[in-house]
């Protein structure tokens, strides 16, 4: 059987634990024979570097952050994703377009979730789009003090979390509790994706 592409996207509240699993499903899907490559938002291109160097800093303005985050989008999709994909990859992010829609509008009530869709419109989508739910008291618990970010405070991480369920419902998106143990969680998301694949052929 030849693979065909498929592009997922992993996304959730901060320590959702979207990094963790998208090495495992990497590791998975690769132990099934398939191509996979694994990537991230912020990527590794200069605009994300820049961006790293932001997420540490109060004094930037959302609408600065917003339109860093989709221009590395921009990029990232144009250079990377799309041409993973035309090989054949499937393609696993770790944070994508849902990201921005969800932290940047809920960083400023100036930002609209249409405005941050417009500014994002050039980037192809993905297939499957997974949200990590997760209670925003147990993320915060699992993360040091002194390592957090500009977004990682518990009010803020309730917005982000409700905005997330309430994308999922509006696109469909899998929710899945990141409140379960590594393994189960994980079980969860490669039942998604296997089913997905059987589905393309
Ligand atoms: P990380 O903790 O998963 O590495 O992500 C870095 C932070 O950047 C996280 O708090 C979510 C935030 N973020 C946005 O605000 N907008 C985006 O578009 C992306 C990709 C991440």
């Amino acid at each position: 059987m030849t693979q065909k592409a498929l592009f997922i996207a992993l996304e959730g509240g901060d320590a959702a634990g979207t990094t963790t699993h998208s090495h495992l499903l990497k590791g998975f899907l690769e132990s099934k024979g398939f191509k996979v490559y694994l990537t991230q938002e912020p990527s590794q291109s200069k605009i994300g570097i820049l961006i790293r160097e932001f997420l540490k800093n109060k004094e930037i303005p959302p609408t600065t952050d917003a339109l860093l985050f989709a221009a590395d989008r921009d990029l990232h999709y144009k250079n990377e994703i799309k041409n993973k994909l035309e090989e054949g990859y499937i393609v696993i992010s770790d944070r994508y377009i849902e990201s921005s829609i969800v932290y940047q509008s809920v960083q400023s009530d100036k930002i609209t979730v249409d405005w941050v869709k417009e500014i994002n419109k050039f980037v192809g989508l993905p297939d499957i789009t997974m949200i990590l739910d997760i209670n925003p008291k147990i993320a915060l618990a699992r993360k040091e003090a002194e390592d957090l970010e500009k977004f990682e405070d518990s009010s803020f991480l309730a917005k982000v979390r409700n905005l997330y369920l309430t994308r999922a419902k509006e696109e469909n998106y899998h929710i899945i509790s990141s409140d379960d143990i590594i393994e189960i969680v994980q079980e969860n998301i490669q039942k998604i994706v296997i089913e997905k694949i059987k589905n393309l052929s």
